[in-house]
């Protein structure tokens, strides 16, 4: 599938732990839950899913210049790093693709203050959260609504 279709779904720290971490906060999926959750979601959409999980901020930049070459979209939840990485907003400034920033829980209803303030909101396309694992299906569509329609001769090219 050509560059053009690839959907790149980014996840932060701690991630990787979901269904086992604060399962009252940010609900009893698995990662694997999510990634199955995505890959229906845009094979339905006829894009190629990228899905990646990391606890290192350098990981999602690379990542970030991979979609910077050539993408449908990002979905990014940058988990903690959102609160902090002026690294992560300007990856995501110079990318020119339709950008959704997914959270599972609504930070603003969160108890920390800092968590209130996302760092990369400025750069993107739109925000999804408090939705749980929902939100990365809305973000999927809200992508697929942006990216120009597969013609026949393209999706035989393919
Ligand atoms: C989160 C919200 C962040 O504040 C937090 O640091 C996370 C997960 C969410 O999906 O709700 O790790 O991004």
């Amino acid at each position: 599938m050509s560059a053009e279709r690839r959907l790149f779904v980014l996840n932060g720290p701690n991630l990787n732990l979901l269904g086992r971490r604060e399962p009252d906060i940010y609900g009893t999926a698995t990662l694997a839950d999510v990634e199955q959750l995505c890959r229906t979601e845009a094979e339905t959409a006829g894009l190629e899913l990228v899905f990646r999980q990391s606890n290192a901020e350098h990981a999602l930049l690379e990542w970030i210049h991979e979609a910077f070459e050539g993408a449908a979209g990002i979905i990014i939840n940058p988990a903690a790093f959102t609160h902090g990485s002026h690294a992560l907003y300007d990856a995501l400034k110079i990318c020119t693709c339709p950008i959704i920033e997914v959270h599972l829980s609504n930070p603003h209803a969160r108890s920390e203050a800092w968590r209130a303030t996302s760092l990369i909101s400025p750069v993107v396309t739109g925000i999804i959260t408090g939705l749980g694992v929902e939100g990365y299906r809305l973000a999927i569509r809200a992508i697929a609504r942006r990216t120009p329609a597969r013609t026949a001769a393209a999706a035989e090219a393919a």
